[in-house]
């Protein structure tokens, strides 16, 4: 069983607090299900209240970090979920698909024990703009590597809607972008700790410094300071929905 987030994991639950406008985004396209499926559920975030949830993760170090609810939670893998067919009303796999060894395998595992919706949240491989890859441009190939093409979704669920998540400026969850109107956030290796990028990407010691020196010396800002206009960005996640 990969259990990579024993690891990355750890701290997980304080840096990666779940943000409520993603989550009001999530719950939105779970509908009216009652018993839901999150699959991939690493410490619980996002997972609905008020719903019956269960809740599959790998790594032991991500369950022990789940606050306290009412979710049953199972160690298992997505791509052999461990239920009868059409068990839940809808499921949900949020910022996880990356990291299955077989997504085309997980995805019908998703489709097999779900009877309603399937809701994804995702990062569109063929997305470019954001400013981090122009100091690592390892981020773009990684990328083309681990996330699923968008055309996958449609493949292994049937129609899908593919919306566009923008990512508020001041987002509480500490995934890859999440930074993107705090750049500094970049160079404090306890933020980076719980970005699965900055663990696959060997050295970017030379990047950040260089990051460090723009910061300092006002290129970033003159580069990117447009940015410092906007409250949301579309920085290529993409809420994938499947009915
Ligand atoms: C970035 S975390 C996301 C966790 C949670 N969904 C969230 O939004 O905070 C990715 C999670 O996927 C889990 N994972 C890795 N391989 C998996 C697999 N094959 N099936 C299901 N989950 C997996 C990891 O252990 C980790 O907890």
């Amino acid at each position: 069983m990969d259990a990579k987030y024993d690891t990355i994991g750890v701290d997980y639950a304080n840096l990666r607090k779940p943000d409520h406008r993603i989550q009001a985004a999530i719950e939105a396209a779970l509908g009216t299900a009652k018993i839901v499926l999150n699959v991939g559920a690493g410490a619980g975030s996002y997972e609905p209240v008020g719903k019956e949830v269960t809740a599959v993760e790998p790594s032991s170090e991500m369950i022990a970090q789940r606050k306290p609810s009412n979710a049953s939670v199972v160690r298992g893998v997505a791509e052999d979920l461990p239920f009868p067919d059409n068990s839940f009303d809808a499921s949900m796999a949020v910022l996880t698909i990356h990291h299955w060894t077989d997504q085309a395998t997980g995805l019908s595992e998703m489709r097999r024990v779900t009877r309603g919706p399937i809701v994804i949240l995702t990062y569109d491989p063929a997305f470019r703009g954001f400013w981090l890859a122009d100091y690592i441009p390892e981020l773009v190939t990684l990328d083309e590597q681990q996330m699923p093409k968008l055309s996958l979704y449609q493949q292994e669920l049937g129609p899908v809607d593919i919306q566009s998540m923008p990512i508020p400026h001041d987002c509480t969850d500490g995934f890859l972008c999440a930074y993107w109107r705090r750049p500094s956030a970049y160079l404090d290796p306890k933020v980076t700790a719980a970005m699965s990028s900055f663990w696959a990407i060997d050295n970017v010691s030379d990047a950040l410094q260089s990051l460090k020196q723009d910061i300092a010396d006002r290129t970033w800002q003159e580069r990117y300071g447009h940015l410092q206009q906007l409250n949301e960005c579309d920085l290529g996640y993409r809420l994938v929905v499947a009915r």
